[in-house]
This record gives C-alpha cells, structure tokens and sequence, in this order.
C-alpha cells in the first residue's frame, strides 16, 4: 500500500531545489567551453589549477570572512556531521584557497602560488535572474606577493577571458580601502559620521554600523542614499604607501589600455578586503529599475591568512568570474569544448551476432580517432539508415552476419549509395582516405 506523500504515490517528477537546476546538452557544453577557455588563458599566464572540496569547516568562513558578512550570517549552508563536525556548503572560494595554501605548505613554494579554479558554491539567497542557490565561479587568486601588478594582473585576466567570450566593453570600478592603519581610520571616521545621521538611515545599515560599518556603502535603499553621497570616501584616508599602490595599480591598467572609474562607495559583500576592490559590471545584462549585476569581483585579501591560522600574514588578491552570469549576457559567444567530435560515420549492425561485434568495432575506430554516431539499440536496416540521413553524415559503415563471418565491414557512402567491402583492421587506413 502506497503511504500519501510517498515517492509510489507522487504524481509529478521532483524538481531540482529551489535556485538550483539542471544543466543539460548544449547548456552544458557552453559551460564547458568556458571553463576549458578560461582555464586556458590562466594557465597562459603562469596559474595552476587547484579543486579544494565543496565542504569545508565552517570556521573556514566564519573566520575568514567573519561572521558579520551576509554571505556567512545569513546566507550560509552549514550542517554538522553526525560525528558533530560542523561544516558548510563552500560560498565562495577564495578562504577554501587561502586554506589549502596553509595546510597543504604551500608558503614552501616559490612565492606567490597563481592558482585557478571553476566549480559550484552556495549561498542561500533569494532566487532571480542572475541570483541562484547554486552558482559557478572561475577563480583566480595569487596568493603571496603585495606587488601592485598582481592586483593589475588580476584585474586584466578577468577582463581578458570576459572579451573571448563575446562580452564588450565590461565596466570596470576600482577601489582602495586601505590597510590595516588607514582602514581603521576610515572605519571611525564614516561611523560618526553616519551615527550623526542615524535617525534618517534604514534599519539594516543601522545594524550594519555595529557589525561591519563599512558595508553601509552597499545599501541601496532610497533613504540611505543622499547621506551615502555625501560620505566619506576611503581613498581621502589611505596612508602613503597605499596611496603608492593604489596609483600604481591603476598605472598598470591604463597601460595595459583597460577603461576603468573610481567608485569610492565599492566596498564589497566580503570582510577580508584591504587595499585595492573591484567590480565588473555588465550593461547588457542589468535590467531597468534593477541593481547592476556584476558579472565577477574581487581584490587584495593581506590579513585572511592570519584568520585561518597562519603566524604571519600572506598579502594576496584574486577574482571570481560569476560563469552563470556571463552566460546569461545577451553578448555571450558560446565557445565548444575541445571533447567535441561531430561523429563523421554512423555504424550500422544487423543481427546479433554483429551486435555481439559492434563495441569492437567501435573501439577500432575510438583507437583511430574517427568518431562516429550509431544506435545499438535499433534492429532494422531501414531504421538505422533513416537516422543516419537525418544526421547528415557522409558514410555509414555495416555490419551485418556475413560481414562477421568474413571478419569485415560494408562502408557505404550516403551520396551515391556506392559500397565497399574493408577488412576490419584495414579499416582505420581506408577511412583515412575517404573524402569527408
Ligand atoms: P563575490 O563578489 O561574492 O566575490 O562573487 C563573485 C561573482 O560571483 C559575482 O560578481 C557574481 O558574478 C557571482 N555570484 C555571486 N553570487 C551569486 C549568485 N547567488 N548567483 C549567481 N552568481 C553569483 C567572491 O566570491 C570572492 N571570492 C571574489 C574574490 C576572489 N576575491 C578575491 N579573490
């Protein structure tokens, strides 16, 4: 007997979670395409890639990050094991980096490691377009220098593998919040001023003053912004040497020709910013009346290590590349995936005993690079030829029961319906030789 809410009585296939979903046939390729063509150019550029687990320790974020960003407060999916472990669906992934440098002692290395990566993180947000549970990142952090070239290099790259992949003229906004003296400053100083102005701030920035002040300059409520406007800006409280690095930064990016503006309220969702932040907006892909989406962000992470562990700290900075979001740009190029083979034969057996033959003949041909489309499932002649005109293909080779006998195979080409009879192990060398 069927219990009521059981899997037997369900009347409808169950859905992917909320703000998750499947990705399919060509969908999938395009994501593949990017992720191979990213990783191509990171690799052009010195990086190596890393995969880090998509579980970590909780405090992997909560010290990280601290538990004051939204993205570990509220948006975090944690568990604990049943062996009481408490661990978290990775959210970002740049502290699970940062991790696996210390732990897996990276800092003997040649300094700084230039890593890249691609996968799924998780953050439980309120899904929209653009906005998922389950997103993709394309990563790239280097993690060991404080040189301002790094910053410019990162920058770069993220711009660079958003051009091959169609998106023009992204928008880029920079930064600086300074280190850890200079931040601090400018941490007091926009608290008093916004505590001169509390009475006419929104609740959550009220809140925002007491955990994170600096992430007052996020909001987007109407109230908060005339008094966002007139606040003060981080850059106006940068020490000399960052005011150095800051200016050398951009340097670089004029001289490697990338169009950029100062955005003095860019602060980031993320804690462990210090110096240079930034943002890649996209045009195409912001709707009227909505925030801009940013299609990737990043910057200088210099105290992170020491939250997760390390005695010394270990400047670094990196970017992540939303890859759902530059999907979804209307000036997305689809890029396919080098694993790609239009199949160039399509294989015909008849009878069982050629059945029994087929995967060896199938693996003569993978042997020989030659890919080809058949349909082992299907018994007649017709059937099978009539899916291989609706393919398309030039060829088809046959294998029928006296073919077996013989140890060959029929290749018959689908223009003139002329035939030949081949040996099979003659039979990679006279494909070799067909005009295709
Ligand atoms: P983030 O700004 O939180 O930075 O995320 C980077 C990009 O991931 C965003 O610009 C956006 O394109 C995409 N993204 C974020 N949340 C979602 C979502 N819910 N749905 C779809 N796409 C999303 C970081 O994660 C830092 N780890 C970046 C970094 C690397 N900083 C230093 N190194």
């Amino acid at each position: 007997m069927a219990i009521k809410g059981t899997r037997s009585s369900r009347k409808e296939p169950l859905l992917p979670p909320k703000g998750t979903r499947d990705i399919i046939g060509d969908e999938y390729l395009t994501y593949q395409g990017f992720a191979e063509k990213a990783a191509e150019i990171a690799i052009y550029y010195g990086f190596k890639p890393i995969e880090t687990p998509i579980l970590e320790h909780e405090e992997v974020f909560t010290s990280g990050l601290s538990a004051a960003t939204d993205i570990v407060g509220k948006e975090m999916y944690s568990l604990r094991t049943k062996g009481g472990d408490r661990l978290a669906l990775r959210p970002e992934g740049t502290a699970p980096a940062m991790r696996a440098y210390l732990s897996g002692g990276m800092q003997a290395l040649p300094q700084p490691v230039m890593v890249y990566y691609y996968g799924p993180y998780f953050r439980h947000d309120s899904p929209q377009r653009g906005r998922y549970r389950e997103f993709r990142q394309f990563g790239l952090e280097v993690i060991g220098s404080p040189k301002s070239i790094y910053d410019a290099l990162i920058v770069c790259l993220s711009v660079t593998i958003l051009g091959e992949v169609g998106i023009k003229n992204p928008c880029v906004e920079v930064n600086s919040l300074g280190c850890k003296e200079c931040r601090e400053g400018y941490r007091r100083e926009l608290s008093s001023y916004y505590r001169k102005h509390v009475k006419n701030i929104c609740v959550e920035c009220r809140e925002r003053l007491k955990g994170s002040p600096l992430r007052v300059l996020d909001c987007k409520n109407p109230k908060c912004v005339p008094i966002k406007e007139r606040a003060p800006e981080s850059i106006a409280y940068l020490c000399a040497e960052c005011k150095k690095h800051f200016k050398e930064f951009m340097e670089y990016l004029d001289e490697m020709g990338i169009t950029y503006r100062i955005n003095s309220t860019l602060v980031r969702g993320l804690d462990y910013y210090s110096r240079t932040v930034f943002e890649i907006i996209s045009a195409d892909l912001t709707e009227e009346g909505t925030p801009a989406l940013a299609l990737g962000g990043g910057g200088r992470y210099d105290y992170l290590a020491r939250h997760l562990g390390s005695r010394k700290d270990v400047p670094s900075v990196g970017t992540s590349l939303g890859v759902d979001r530059i999907l979804l740009s209307p000036s997305h190029t689809p890029l396919h995936p080098r694993i790609i083979k239009k199949p160039e034969m399509f294989f015909i057996q008849l009878g069982f005993d050629a059945k029994l033959q087929s995967l060896r003949v199938t693996e003569v041909l993978r042997k020989a690079h030659i890919p080809i489309a058949h349909s082992l499932g299907k018994d007649s002649l017709s059937t099978q030829l009539g899916i291989a005109e609706k393919m398309g293909v030039p060829y088809c080779i046959i294998l029928g029961q006296k073919e077996v006998i013989d140890g060959t195979v029929i290749v018959r080409a689908m223009a003139n319906h002329s035939q030949d009879t081949v040996k099979l192990p003659k039979l990679p060398e006279y494909l070799k030789h067909l005009k295709r």
